[in-house]
């Protein structure tokens, strides 16, 4: 933590008195620490413990300019690397997920650009209330990182989930994190996700069964990893990445090369999880093809293969294909990695229980361009991803040796 500034949000609830050991352990590691508090906080603990035990003024509302220099509450959003809202109410997670910013708190949320943590502490029934549930779901899809309340004994007097997660605890998970976003820190990724879709006429097409899980969640590794994230995504029934991705929806095999291609050239890692479409139509009909007595022939041809034309166009980047088979999946596998000139493949037998289209989990074998097999046992596709991304930084790394 040293010499990180992190700017402390207290919001009003009882484990706001935790929210003082946070700040002496903080400081106490190095970091600059400067709070902000809403009225009701202020209610729980003065605001003058925190500044006695950071060593700053504390802040507890957004009109009070004191230096005529500066907006005030716009200064501590630019200054801080991190937010920590300790401990969350079930409102401020509910203003901060509609966009409200009527506090002081609320407002630097918006304003911020750190990375944000979000602690919650609140009333077992609170916390599992849809309304609470929905809105921690909108702050997760913003990117923010949730660490979950501990459960036992509550304030309330009930028993359950809610009590504010440690303060020791909070700054570990916030510095493992914090470590692991500088494993792709300054790296950019490109990944393509999702099938593509063949047009026949203006109703129809060809496709295929990904659903482009592996790749969405190949993304958000990398996101979290402190990559700069590029994603190319076919026709998919997913949630968009968090705002921090750059999403580039195609449809067509030709709409994800040219997607791919263009964003190639100053990429560090890509990485091919897409089902491509290996044939569309010759011909695609501009109305909608009329049944007609007797069997239909449609001509197909080929379409470009992407993962190939990167392969040879490679110059610097780290290129990853995936390879999806139903037999001899290390044997086809491999022969994709040479003959479409990869650093590395990932390859699952889709016809396993638990690998694949569809699943939320995944059984992959990752080989390298020395031809080193490295099995990852069934996992969630997010585990799996980050265990791929482990393995590419390693290779990455022989590479340059
Ligand atoms: N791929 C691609 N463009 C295509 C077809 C495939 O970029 N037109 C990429 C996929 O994104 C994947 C890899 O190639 O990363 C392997 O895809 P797969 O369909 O398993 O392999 P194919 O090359 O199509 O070989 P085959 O049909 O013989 O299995």
């Amino acid at each position: 933590m040293q010499n990180k500034n992190v700017l402390l949000a207290v919001t009003g609830g009882i484990a706001a008195y935790k929210a003082c050991a946070l700040t002496s352990k903080l400081t106490q590691q190095g970091a600059n620490v400067k709070v902000i508090m809403t009225e009701s906080a202020s209610k729980f603990v003065s605001p003058l413990t925190f500044q006695a035990l950071s060593r700053n003024p504390v802040y507890t509302d957004t009109f009070d300019e004191k230096d005529p220099e500066k907006i005030a509450h716009i200064d501590l959003a630019d200054w801080a690397d991190i937010f920590l809202l300790a401990p969350a109410t079930a409102n401020i997670i509910g203003k901060v997920a509609n966009g409200i910013a009527d506090d002081i708190v609320s407002t630097i949320i918006l304003a911020t650009k750190a990375v944000v943590y979000i602690a919650p502490a609140m009333n077992v029934n609170m916390y599992e209330h849809p309304a609470v549930i929905k809105n921690m779901q909108v702050l997760a899809d913003f990117g923010y990182h949730f660490i979950e309340p501990g459960a036992g004994y509550l304030a309330c007097g009930w028993v359950g989930k809610g009590r504010l997660e440690e303060p020791e605890t909070i700054i570990d998970v916030i510095k493992t994190h914090q470590g692991n976003r500088q494993l792709l820190a300054g790296k950019k990724v490109l990944i393509s996700a999702g099938p593509t879709r063949e047009r026949i006429d203006p109703v129809r097409f060809f496709s295929n069964r990904s659903t482009g899980k592996m790749g969405y969640k190949l993304a958000e590794a990398a996101y979290e990893l402190g990559a700069d994230v590029t994603l190319v995504s076919g026709p998919v029934d997913l949630k968009n990445p968090t705002v921090g991705i750059k999403l580039i929806n195609v449809t067509t095999a030709q709409e994800m090369y040219e997607a791919m291609t263009d964003n190639f050239p100053n990429q560090d890692i890509v990485i091919k999880a897409a089902a491509v479409a290996d044939y569309r139509p010759k011909i695609t009909y501009d109305e909608k093809m009329k049944k007609q007595d007797g069997a239909l022939q449609i001509e197909l041809e080929r379409t470009q293969d992407i993962l190939k034309a990167l392969g040879n166009r490679k110059t610097n980047q780290f290129l990853v294909g995936f390879a999806a088979e139903t037999q001899n999946p290390i044997e086809y596998g491999t022969e994709k990695l040479k003959r479409k000139n990869l650093d590395a493949i990932v390859i699952n037998n889709v016809a396993q229980e638990g690998a694949g289209f569809g699943s939320d989990t995944n059984i992959v074998t990752y080989v390298n361009r020395e031809l080193e097999q490295h099995d990852i046992p069934q996992a969630s596709k997010k585990e799996v991803a980050n265990e791929l991304f482990k393995l590419i930084l390693q290779d990455m790394k022989d590479e340059k040796a």
